[in-house]
């Protein structure tokens, strides 16, 4: 069962050597991302891995299928890299539907009290022996209202951890659930009402751009909007200049439209080459990690162990109920 891993970081290798060893995996290592020019690397393998960057479109699967590859694992949640409709009936396509729902909550937490409470700020003060506290000047959490966009495992644990903090917790879902313990609103109203908005649905082509420059005009004046979820839910232009018009008071962003091109590299040393995500960066109201969610050791084993299940399901031809090419 030898499996090329594409865009491979060096966090993601003890845990699939481990659980590879213990089931009969073979892991090749690729830095490189998969996509139409580095495709041939698979050549040889039964599977590959892939990540939330890679491309996995109509031309990428069909040239996989030609070297014999049956089997593309990713080992994330989301898919909107992958060309699902194309790969039926051609190639067979797993992901990892959760690993750990706290990491990614708990990370959109620390970053919405990083944001209210200055602690970015205070943190660079401090190291310079600058102890002054003006401009450094937050809010409570107890008691405002945030708005959840996508109440799935996430979703959910981010509102309880809101909860927590004596928050209203208020919610939008194209499909809610029954249980009567989320107050649900119509998208507008979350809009209107909420102080804090987090992004927890899935990017799809009805998802895109849920935030606009339209729909920024409906938000409280100060809303503090975060993002870890997908960056194209969220119309950077539009939020670059709902903050720069003052609308939006704070922005925490996880991910990051175009965000391909950037995260996960050090890129210290070069030109940033986009204006909107250097103009982002700049404000003093933004904060941005690079898709580091999701990054805890709990969650890098669980997805190393999903992904070699899932592999060895394939290769067994069980049944994998996290496959998403079944028809
Ligand atoms: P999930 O599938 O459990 O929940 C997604 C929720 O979104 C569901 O309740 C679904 O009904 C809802 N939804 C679907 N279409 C919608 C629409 N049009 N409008 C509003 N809600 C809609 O997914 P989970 O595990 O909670 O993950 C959420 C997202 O978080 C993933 O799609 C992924 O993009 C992102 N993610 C980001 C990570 C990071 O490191 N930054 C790590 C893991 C996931």
């Amino acid at each position: 069962m030898k499996t090329a891993v594409f865009d491979t970081k060096p966090y993601d290798i003890p845990a699939f050597e481990r659980f590879g060893n213990e089931n009969g995996v073979t892991f090749i290592y690729y830095e490189t991302k998969l996509n139409e020019r580095t495709v041939s690397l698979a050549n040889g393998c039964e599977a590959v891995c892939v990540f939330v960057n890679d491309t996995v479109n109509a031309a990428v699967i069909d040239e996989l299928a030609d070297l014999g590859v049956r089997t593309i694992a990713l080992r994330c949640a989301g898919y909107n890299n992958v060309d699902i409709a194309h790969a039926k009936g051609k190639i067979k396509v797993v992901r990892v539907p959760a690993y750990s729902p706290y990491a990614v909550a708990e990370h959109a937490m620390a970053m919405l009290l990083t944001s209210v409470r200055r602690i970015h700020k205070a943190f660079i003060r401090t190291r310079d022996f600058n102890f002054s506290l003006n401009g450094l000047t937050g809010f409570d959490l107890h008691g405002r209202t945030v708005g959840i966009i996508g109440t799935g495992k996430i979703g959910r644990v981010f509102g309880d951890i809101c909860r927590g903090f004596g928050m209203k917790v208020i919610a939008y879902d194209k499909y809610p659930d029954n249980s009567g313990k989320i107050e649900y609103v119509p998208l507008d109203v979350l809009f209107e009402q909420s102080d804090i908005i987090s992004f927890h649905c899935p990017l799809t082509a009805e998802t895109y751009h849920t935030l606009n420059a339209e729909n920024i005009q409906k938000l409280r004046k100060g809303v503090v909007i975060i993002n870890t979820s997908r960056g194209a839910l969220i119309d950077a232009e539009a939020l670059l200049e709902g903050i720069k018009s003052r609308r939006i008071g704070a922005a925490c962003l996880d991910v990051y439209e175009e965000e391909a091109d950037f995260f996960f590299k050090d890129l210290s040393g070069h030109i940033m080459g986009d204006d909107v995500l250097a103009r982002l960066i700049s404000m003093p109201n933004v904060i941005v990690t690079s898709h580091q969610a999701f990054l805890t050791e709990e969650a890098l084993s669980n997805i190393a162990e999903t992904t070699v299940d899932n592999i060895v399901k394939l290769h067994n031809g069980e049944k994998c109920k996290n496959e998403l090419t079944t028809e």
